[in-house]
């Protein structure tokens, strides 16, 4: 069933020629049960007029901030506050840039700014202009205050070229407007995860440790939130605001992630170990600095134990997921680990190196990709912002879980 049932959806027209598909969007957006109001900037109206929308609308459609007949309608703040969610199909690298930097100088810009509902962008632009850093940059900006951005589709364009900066089709978009209304997929469930480095000391100013960021374990701690489940995160040293709604312990060593982990296990439904703990910690960590001098100098190693491992053994173990950061043999490594630690499923990414289409992936970026694994199946997740490859995963372990329980 459509998650757009009852939903109110503003949808912002903006001037590019992927417009004429936007009066498909409307219509399917209807037919999924939602009911749409269109605004549409001036360069939009060049190539297709408002009539149309209203018509497939049934409502007036808004194309002047400054029009006193359609404010004593629906003003613009009661449209704002009327939207459950506000999309911008097509959205052009112009209107991006005024959402990036706030500027309020056409009806929907302003509506954007003087809404709390969430946004979701359908950029459709050349593909130069796609990849352009300027735009690049707005769109990391956005991304980064929480606006969906849905595509673009690659492929050929209008301008005769082809590559990224197809808006996605209509029945598309519908399909992952309704996605990001399916919050409830883990309602109810408990989930626990750990994210983030582990230091482990050898004096007071010097620590055995590694490059995660934490970016990857607080993006599924968000996406688990977003779906509706009660989140238990474990982080590491990071430099990351803590999500709001989340209960957070803060831990340094391993040991302390163990502690805390095991501390607050009962009765948690899922178990996420994104972490990059430590397997190993310095036998011994000195009260003082240590001296340099002339001599070498050896750290003697303890093995630390595996989280991981501990979970999955305990006698109501939740359903445990694993990660595997693997430098070759994705598969191989990543389903040994599958099986010696007795999980029910696994995500490997690369590392080390490790880049796609020349960008870093993995640790510390803010892209991953992954290969998630499971004891009959598997599924590829190609590289995306770790914010929306969360979001899948987040998707496939509630089926996975759920297949499990049922
Ligand atoms: O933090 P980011 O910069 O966003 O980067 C994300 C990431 C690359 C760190 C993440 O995607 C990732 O791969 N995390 C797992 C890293 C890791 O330690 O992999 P591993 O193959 O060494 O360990 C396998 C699994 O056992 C992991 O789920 C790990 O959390 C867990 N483990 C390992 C050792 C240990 N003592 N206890 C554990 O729980």
């Amino acid at each position: 069933m459509s998650c757009l049932i009852h939903k109110n959806i503003v949808l912002g027209v903006t001037g590019g020629i992927a417009a004429y598909k936007s009066a498909e969007l409307v219509r399917r957006l209807k037919e999924a049960g939602a009911d749409v109001r269109v605004v549409m900037t001036a360069a939009a109206t060049e190539f297709v007029t408002p009539l149309t929308f209203q018509a497939l609308s049934g409502h007036p459609v808004h194309t002047d901030l400054l029009d006193p007949t359609a404010e004593a309608a629906m003003g613009h703040i009661e449209l704002a506050r009327w939207a459950d969610i506000i999309l911008i199909a097509p959205a052009t690298a112009n209107t991006l840039a005024r959402l990036s930097h706030g500027i309020a100088d056409n009806l929907l810009s302003t509506l954007c700014l003087a809404s709390t509902a969430p946004i979701a962008v359908a950029p459709a632009m050349n593909h130069v202009m796609w990849s352009a850093p300027a735009n690049q940059e707005n769109i990391q900006t956005l991304r980064r205050r929480g606006t969906h951005i849905l595509g673009p589709a690659a492929g050929a364009q209008a301008c005769g070229e082809s590559g990224e900066g197809r808006m996605l089709e209509p029945v598309d978009l519908t399909e992952q407007l309704s996605n990001l209304f399916d919050q409830g997929s883990l309602q109810g469930l408990k989930i626990m995860l750990t994210a983030g480095p582990t230091y482990e000391a050898i004096d007071p100013v010097r620590f055995i440790g590694n490059r995660s960021s934490g970016r990857m374990g607080f993006a599924l701690a968000q996406a688990a939130l977003d779906a509706g489940a009660e989140v238990t995160l474990i982080a590491g040293p990071v430099k990351l605001k803590l999500p709001e709604k989340a209960f957070c312990v803060e831990v340094e060593s391993a040991q302390q992630m163990h502690k805390a982990v095991f501390e607050h296990i009962a009765g948690q439904d899922i178990f996420i170990a994104t972490a990059a703990v430590a397997d190993y910690r310095p036998a011994e960590t000195h009260d003082q600095k240590i001296k340099k001098s002339d001599e070498n100098l050896s750290i003697h190693l303890l093995r630390n134990a595996d989280i991981l491992s501990e979970v999955a053994a305990l006698e109501n173990a939740p359903f445990t997921v694993g990660f595997a950061a693997e430098t070759q043999e994705l598969e191989h490594y990543a389903r040994q680990k599958l099986v010696a630690k007795k999980l029910d499923m696994i995500a490997a990414n690369k590392v080390a190196n490790a880049q796609i289409n020349g960008e870093d992936i993995g640790f510390n970026s803010a892209y991953n990709a992954l290969e998630v694994f499971w004891n009959d199946g598997a599924k590829q997740l190609p590289k995306a912002h770790k914010t929306e490859l969360a979001r899948q995963l987040i998707t496939l372990i509630s089926e996975r879980y759920n297949d499990k329980e049922n």
